[in-house]
């Protein structure tokens, strides 16, 4: 049984906080907010806790999870060693959308790094994450809140659909912030690498690090390169349609999409199309959903997963999906529709 408690994001009541924490401290597994999206929870440091996650999501079990801290000494106990280009990107952003990765001792499961010697790391700055972990007294493993294979959740009610039966305990905050994941950043090796852009963005590491490069993987869409990050390399986000995603000038785009509608709607097929405030009234057709405003892309960010679970419920066959400038969060999001389309853009 799945036990279901709604806790205020701005101000957490902190018998609450100790009721999920309990579970956590027990093995148990605890759905929670963070600023990026809902985690699946459980103690990082205990096997059968870990094994609880996995199940639920029905996760492949080489694809390790990120451990979430609310204080940097927890740090100390999970990495062999801090490098000293650590300290100013923790400083700057943690809490916060950046996860880093870190050498790992002895004492960090193999069943979270997937028998890697690396560990994932960060502090989230949601305050129910944050008190949550620090009410349990334990690092949190959590990967994303969904089915595996699922767009991630940004609302309660996506985990709830996902994951109702399946965890011992569900929190509903509201919706996350970001509505994407964190940045996975590796700073093992000589140049600092994102092994998958989030919400911390290339530009802002570039104001601390003299040098970030995107992981080849994410650059190309051949498979035969293998992503440093394991998660990469799985088909993710998706939706039950077909997406495609159309990318140009903003006419373009408008052309394009309405072409491929008319080809679609003639096969008898139901379309949905992904706009935004900028072009919603020239598209034909009646299942288009306002993603966000083109000049503010986080606001796209943060409604893509939700758009693409509606999708789901209207039962459309296809996505048509407008393409965004790929800078900042941008980066981010093409990302993630690349990956919902499986690679299919025009
Ligand atoms: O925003 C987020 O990061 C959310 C919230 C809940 O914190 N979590 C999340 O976790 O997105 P998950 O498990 O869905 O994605 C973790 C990603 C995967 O792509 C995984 O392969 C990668 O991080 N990862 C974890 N440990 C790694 C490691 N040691 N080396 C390389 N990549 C790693
Ligand atoms: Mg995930």
């Amino acid at each position: 049984d799945t036990k279901i408690i709604k806790i205020n994001p701005h101000n957490p009541e902190i018998e609450k906080i100790k009721e999920a924490a309990e579970i956590i401290k027990n093995g148990g597994t605890v759905a929670f907010p963070t600023e990026t999206v809902y985690g699946l929870g459980a103690n990082a440091l205990a096997d059968k806790a870990i094994e609880k996650i996995f199940l639920a999501k029905g996760r492949p079990q080489d694809n390790p999870l990120i451990i979430h801290i609310s204080s940097i000494d927890q740090l100390n106990n999970l990495v062999e060693s801090i490098p000293d280009r650590a300290y100013p990107l923790m400083d700057r952003f943690w809490p916060g959308p950046l996860t880093l990765i870190f050498n790992r001792t002895k004492i960090v499961p193999d069943r979270i790094t997937g028998g890697l010697s690396t560990v994932a790391i960060r502090m989230p700055s949601h305050n129910i994450a944050l008190e949550l972990i620090k009410y349990s007294e334990l690092p949190i493993a959590a990967p994303s809140a969904n089915t595996s294979g699922k767009p991630s959740p940004t609302n309660s009610s996506h985990v709830i659909h996902d994951l109702l039966g399946k965890v011992d305990m569900i929190i509903d905050g509201g919706s996350t912030g970001i509505g994407l994941e964190s940045t996975v950043l590796d700073i093992s090796g000589e140049i600092p690498t994102i092994l998958r852009p989030g919400g911390v963005t290339i530009e802002d590491l570039l104001t601390i690090l003299p040098k970030v490069e995107y992981d080849k993987a994410l650059e190309i869409t051949d498979r035969e390169i293998v992503p440093k990050s394991p998660g990469q390399k799985y088909k993710h986000y998706s939706p039950d349609a077909r997406l495609i995603i159309v990318k140009g000038e903003v006419d373009e785009i408008i052309q394009k999409t309405n072409n491929l509608y008319s080809k679609y709607e003639s096969k008898g097929m139901k379309v949905g199309i992904i706009a935004t405030k900028q072009t919603y009234d020239k598209y034909r057709g009646k299942n288009i959903i306002i993603a966000g405003d083109r000049n503010m892309p986080e606001t796209i960010g943060a409604s893509l997963f939700n758009i693409l679970r509606e999708f789901d419920e209207l039962k459309v066959d296809i996505i048509i999906a407008e393409g965004v400038e790929e800078k900042g969060i941008g980066k981010a999001i093409m990302n993630r529709m690349r990956k919902a389309a499986d690679g299919k853009v025009v």
